[in-house]
């Protein structure tokens, strides 16, 4: 039973009962008009309380649905509230929890609304590149206004109860028995109806051209802003049953759009990331509320920042007092910054610093339930740090490294305790930034994969599981794209030709800004160690940000790199960059070439593309979608194309293939596609296809 009936003083309660979310399902649906149908009939029946199980009203239609047919005589959720609005008796909505998207839209439809203090509504379906399907955007702003409606409708953010209630959204709140408040307003409230859809609103078209001027463009993942605009506005120039007509055609087209079936794929392939296949559900996990930081540098400062925020205690260690004291400013000084644009108040702010602790002993790591390490990038003192605290830490305690560059494997090499190691890559700045890379070692334990992966929800970052290898799932990846942006700008391209094209693509920002914002002395430093080590034997390694690092252009820190910089920090094209890409093209023979847009795009989305299909066929990454949620929240691609590797799959792998095969002709044998790729180009396959681990070569060579 989808839905409860119980007939409590006169009105028939109804709780949706769908775990974990009451998701609006067809048998949910199904049960709610047989039950409303029942107590229609009932003359017991006076009116109608909507209730949700599982601490929740419902969390909204169910996505899974979407674009499927339903069930044979199932209905759909706008039919299900046309029979409710068009019922003669009452129906008062008891919200406990969530109410979003559908599960609100129902709300509006009832003639009252009474919420719990904790509850909480949105019409979140923008961040499904859709809009609120079900009368949503018709009833919320003859409910809240208009400007209320293209606010909560527009940012798809959660509105709390007590706003709400001033908003004119929820008439009350509740933080006695809500169920027994729901029930005496249905039985002791007016008798007849009192619907939203007869109200009236007010026409604004300047509030909504001035909305409007905010939207990002259509074409840039603005689609269903711009959509979720014109059927709100619709409301304020139609009748009621126009609007909801518009607003219907208009959820359709959203529909079958790709920009919203990229973004559902973001949807459930990041929930998806967190179930990883060898560490069952019921994998027991440590409770983490103490955390040492082990190093207070940019990445370490960071990291205790965004465990404080999630409400963790945090012993920062440094080597020296002076370090100590340079990353103890830091984070008062980001916190400051934080409280001054009204991120957090000074109150959350001196919450958070108190929970901070600052010093120079190790020791203290014997009370920490999880240490990250993130002293310098060399593999030596990592294992020292690491030899100190096997003798330091309890034994249940978790070990991590959140290392960019090296193999968890040989810093655990040699430790008794080689299961609890585990790297934990943050990434810059850590207390921003949403992706969290939880990297396995050969001996890693499930216990540390599932500690890990919960401290990502405590934390409020997402997480991938990443098999230990050079780089991990996301910079892995960030090698051969940049190799080839390069080669781009070898050939004849300009960097802000390329940055332009991949910001017109959806990132927030072109490669060579990022470069110079993440500062081009990293990539040297490692480029020197790499080739003294070495590697890169086979692949010519392009030598631009060298020549720039060797002149003190390391990016915005020193004010120049492969921009200059004016005061307001706008990136300009240097005549003494030109001049030296010039002189590279000539030291390598190259003939330089216009380069067209279309080919800077292609080398660049492709570089990913093969390099990902290499990452499922070694089993670094346990299934395509956690490769494009590396990359949507690690590297800022664009969510509206659903990641690098639902990309491919829009485009097709048969033209992927064709693709790699011909820059290989022109380019190298490295362009050559993964057999992966060729694998499901020739079957007609997608990536989406592949289960967990499908990829991985002993399955499919
Ligand atoms: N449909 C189907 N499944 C859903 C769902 C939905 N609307 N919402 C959540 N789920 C699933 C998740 O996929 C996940 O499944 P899993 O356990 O198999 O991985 C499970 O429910 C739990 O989800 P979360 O891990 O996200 O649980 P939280 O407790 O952290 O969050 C939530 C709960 C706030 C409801 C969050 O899941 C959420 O924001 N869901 C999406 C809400 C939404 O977008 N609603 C609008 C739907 S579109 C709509 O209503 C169209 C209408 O206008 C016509
Ligand atoms: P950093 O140089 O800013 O900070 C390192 C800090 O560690 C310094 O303050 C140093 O004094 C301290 N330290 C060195 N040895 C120590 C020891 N034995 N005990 C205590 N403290 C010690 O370096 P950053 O950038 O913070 O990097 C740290 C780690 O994070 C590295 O492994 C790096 O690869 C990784 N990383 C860096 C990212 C970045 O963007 N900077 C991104 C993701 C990971």
């Amino acid at each position: 039973m989808a839905v409860h009936r119980s007939l409590r003083d006169g009105a028939l309660v109804l709780e949706l009962d769908n775990p974990p979310v009451n998701a609006l399902s067809p048998d949910v649906l199904v049960d709610l008009v047989a039950a409303i149908d029942a107590g229609e009939a009932d003359s017991a029946v006076r009116a109608f309380v909507l209730a949700g199980r599982n601490g929740i009203f419902s969390g909204g239609a169910d996505i899974r649905w979407f674009g499927k047919a339903p069930p044979p005589g199932a209905p759909l959720l706008p039919d299900v509230i046309a029979r409710i609005e068009a019922s003669p008796k009452p129906f008062v909505a008891a919200i406990e929890g969530t109410a979003f998207g559908g599960g609100l839209e129902i709300a509006l439809a009832c003639d009252r609304r009474i919420a719990s203090p904790r509850a909480k509504v949105a019409l979140p379906e923008i961040n499904l590149g859709l809009l609120p399907g079900a009368g949503g955007t018709q009833r919320l702003p003859r409910a809240a206004g208009n400007a209320a409606a293209l606010r909560i409708i527009l940012s798809g953010a959660p509105v709390k109860a007590a706003e709400a209630q001033q908003l004119g959204i929820v008439d009350a709140v509740e933080s006695g028995d809500l169920l027994a408040a729901a029930l005496a307003s249905a039985t002791s409230g007016p008798a007849g109806r009192t619907r939203l859809s007869e109200r009236a609103v007010a026409a604004e078209p300047e509030a909504f051209a001035q909305a409007r001027a905010q939207l990002a463009p259509i074409d840039k993942g603005g689609l269903a802003a711009h959509r979720c605009a014109d059927a709100i506005e619709a409301a304020t120039t139609l009748p009621f049953e126009a609007g909801l007509q518009r607003e219907r055609e208009l959820f359709m087209e959203l529909l079958a759009s790709e920009q919203s079936k990229s973004r559902i794929h973001a949807f459930f392939a990041q929930r998806e990331a967190a179930k990883v296949p060898d560490v069952p559900a019921d994998t027991p996990v440590a409770a983490v509320r103490t955390v040492c930081v082990v190093g207070a540098g940019t990445m370490g400062t960071g990291i205790a920042m965004a465990l404080a925020n999630g409400g963790l205690t945090v012993h920062v260690v440094e080597a020296a007092e002076d370090a100590l004291a340079r990353g103890r400013a830091l984070i008062e000084k980001n916190y400051a910054a934080s409280a001054r644009k009204g991120r957090f108040t000074e109150a959350a702010v001196a919450e958070r610093l108190s929970r901070i602790h600052f010093g120079t002993d190790l020791a203290v790591a014997a009370h920490a339930d999880l240490v990250i390490e993130a002293v310098f990038e060399e593999l030596d003192i990592k294992r020292e740090v690491f030899a100190k605290l096997e003798a330091i830490c309890r034994p249940d305690a978790i070990l991590a490294s959140n290392t960019s560059t090296l193999d968890i494997d040989a810093i655990a090499a040699g430790s008794s305790r080689a299961g609890d190691i585990v790297g934990l890559h943050f990434f810059s700045p850590a207390n921003v930034m949403k992706l969290l890379e939880i990297v396995r070692g050969t001996h890693t334990s499930a216990h540390a994969i599932a500690t890990s992966l919960a401290l990502a929800k405590t934390i409020a970052k997402i997480a991938v599981v990443a098999r230990t290898c050079d780089g991990f799932i996301a910079n892995r990846m960030l090698a051969p794209y940049g190799r080839e942006t390069m080669y781009l700008v070898e050939e004849g391209a300009a960097p802000q030709d390329v940055d332009r094209v991949m910001e017109r693509f959806g990132f927030p920002m072109g490669p060579f800004r990022m470069y110079d914002l993440a500062g081009l002395d990293v990539g040297w430093r490692i480029r020197k160690r790499r080739l003294a080590e070495g590697r890169f034997a086979t692949l010519r390694e392009p030598e631009i940000g060298d020549r720039l690092c060797e002149i003190g252009r390391f990016g915005q820190k020193t004010g120049a790199g492969i921009y200059r910089y004016d005061e307001n920090r706008t990136p300009l094209p240097d005549p003494q960059v030109e001049a030296l890409i010039v002189a590279e093209s000539a030291r390598l023979g190259i003939t330089r070439r216009p380069v067209s847009d279309e080919e800077i795009l292609n080398r660049c989305i492709l570089a990913l593309v093969n390099e990902g299909a290499k990452e499922l066929e070694d089993g670094t990454a346990i299934r395509p979608g956690d490769i494009d949620i590396a990359w949507l929240y690690g590297f800022g691609f664009p969510v509206y194309r659903g990641g690098p590797m639902h990309y491919a799959d829009t485009l097709g792998l048969a033209r992927v293939r064709d693709e790699l095969n011909a820059l290989a002709e022109r380019h190298g044998e490295h362009w050559r596609p993964a057999p992966l790729i060729e694998q499901l180009a020739a079957r007609g396959g997608r990536f989406a296809e592949l289960q967990a681990y499908e990829a991985k070569a002993p399955a499919w060579t």
